[in-house]
């Protein structure tokens, strides 16, 4: 794993970052409409859990979503499609990170298909018990207590 604590350091652009599979799950059929298809709200749900990961790595503790940059949903998903979220990272500031999701669904085990299904971009911001923003890249570098 690299160590991203240093890049936290001065806040910029992420040093480009290889996306990483941060999790997977299967939609079930309560995750759908009446159609079939599954609701929009509980993909981005997912993503917004996905999303956390790397941001919960980097800071080395709470993180709560403050924006919801972009989100785009390029194909319907349906009941059974396995879902593969990756994360990479796009921004370390001084208490946020912004990271960039896409989904991919495996589908139709017959005649296997992988489709891009879904992207993001997302901001999480480092907290403490208080629930304000937390700097984390200061707490990386200072001497331990
Ligand atoms: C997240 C929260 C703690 C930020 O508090 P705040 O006082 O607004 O914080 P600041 O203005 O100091 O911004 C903190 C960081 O967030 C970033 N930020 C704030 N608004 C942003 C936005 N709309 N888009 C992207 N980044 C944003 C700032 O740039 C800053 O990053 P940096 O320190 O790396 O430069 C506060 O807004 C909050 O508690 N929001 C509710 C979060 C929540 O409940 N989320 C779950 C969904 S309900």
């Amino acid at each position: 794993m690299s160590d991203l604590s240093s890049t936290a350091a001065s806040p910029a652009l992420a040093p480009a970052h290889p996306r990483e599979l941060v999790m997977r799950v299967m939609p079930m059929p309560a995750d759908a409409n009446g159609n079939g298809d599954i609701f929009g709200g509980w993909i981005m749900a997912q993503v917004d859990l996905a999303g956390s990961v790397l941001p919960a790595r980097i800071t080395r503790g709470r993180v709560t979503t403050v924006a919801v940059n972009e989100f785009i949903f390029k194909q319907p998903v349906s009941v059974g499609d396995l879902l593969s979220f990756y994360a990479s990272v796009r921004r370390i500031g001084r208490t946020s990170v912004t990271v960039h999701v896409e989904v991919v669904a495996e589908r139709n085990p017959a005649n296997p298909q992988v489709v891009k299904v879904t992207e993001a971009n997302l901001t999480y911001v480092a907290i403490d018990r208080e629930g304000k923003p937390r700097p984390f890249a200061e707490a990386a570098t200072s001497p331990a207590a």
